[in-house]
């Protein structure tokens, strides 16, 4: 079953996504570094790393939200890239980050992963990290996502998965169940948003089963980094090269 942010709404995922984005896009850096407490730029850092290890001119950052990543990987590797999202709210704070640091090779795009606006072939790398777990339909925005690479290009897919060892898994449950969603709905005046979060991390394919639905749009060089006890996995794969 298709988890969703406003139970009660009529609209599609999609556009309820796009809502609650635009919605506790304000709050959205500082939830995120106190619900994560500052792990997350952690988990960033380390798909950069991995980025690192071949030269990606071109780098695209999809669901890119207020920018972090894409900000990120543009200062660290000192490439061009390009941050795509659906939330004209969330990539409004992007646009403030940019400007303030007057980075002129970071270009925000508003647009759906499911139909990117890019010719194909045209990135060297792409990233998203906490995007795919949103998407409506999950095998065309990997479908589009492999398209507008180069071939040999890389994906890498930074996102939620659940922890399996003991205290690990019950600790992470119990925060996941209880303290996100209540000081999530708190700040962010969305409890809905911060209900939807860990409901959306237990129903997603992960490990194995994500590496699956990788295989099957077509993409090879399958692994998965296991972060933080499995709180968090970076999925790595190449565009075959034909
Ligand atoms: C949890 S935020 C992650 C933002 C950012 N990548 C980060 O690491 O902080 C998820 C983002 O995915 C975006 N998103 C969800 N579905 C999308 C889609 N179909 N196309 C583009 N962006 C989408 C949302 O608007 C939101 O900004």
């Amino acid at each position: 079953m298709t988890v969703i942010p406003y139970k009660h709404a009529t609209d599609g995922k999609k556009s309820q996504v796009a809502r609650m984005f635009n919605n506790i896009a304000p709050r959205y850096d500082l939830l995120n570094h106190l619900l994560s407490m500052g792990i997350d730029k952690i988990w960033r850092r380390k798909v950069i790393q991995i980025l690192r290890q071949s030269p990606c001119p071109r780098v695209l950052d999809v669901a890119t939200g207020t920018g972090d990543m894409a900000i990120a990987i543009h200062r660290r590797l000192k490439v061009s890239v390009t941050g795509l999202d659906l939330s004209e709210q969330m990539l409004n704070v992007a646009r403030q980050k940019v400007a303030r640091r007057q980075l002129t090779d970071v270009t925000l795009v508003q647009g759906d992963s499911e139909g990117l606006p890019f010719d194909s072939s045209s990135f060297d790398a792409v990233t998203v990290a906490f995007g795919v777990r949103n998407f409506e339909n999950l095998e065309q925005g990997l479908r589009e996502m492999k398209r507008v690479l180069v071939p040999g290009g890389r994906m890498l897919v930074l996102e939620f998965s659940k922890p399996s060892v003991f205290p690990v898994k019950q600790l992470f449950r119990f925060y996941s169940s209880t303290i996100l969603p209540f000081l999530g709905g708190l700040i962010s005046k969305d409890r809905a948003a911060y209900d939807y979060l860990p409901q959306s991390v237990e129903q997603f394919p992960e490990g194995e089963d994500f590496m699956a639905v990788l295989s099957v749009v077509g993409m090879e060089q399958i692994r998965q980094y296991r972060l933080s006890f499995g709180i968090a996995t970076i999925y790595f794969s190449v565009n075959p090269v034909q």
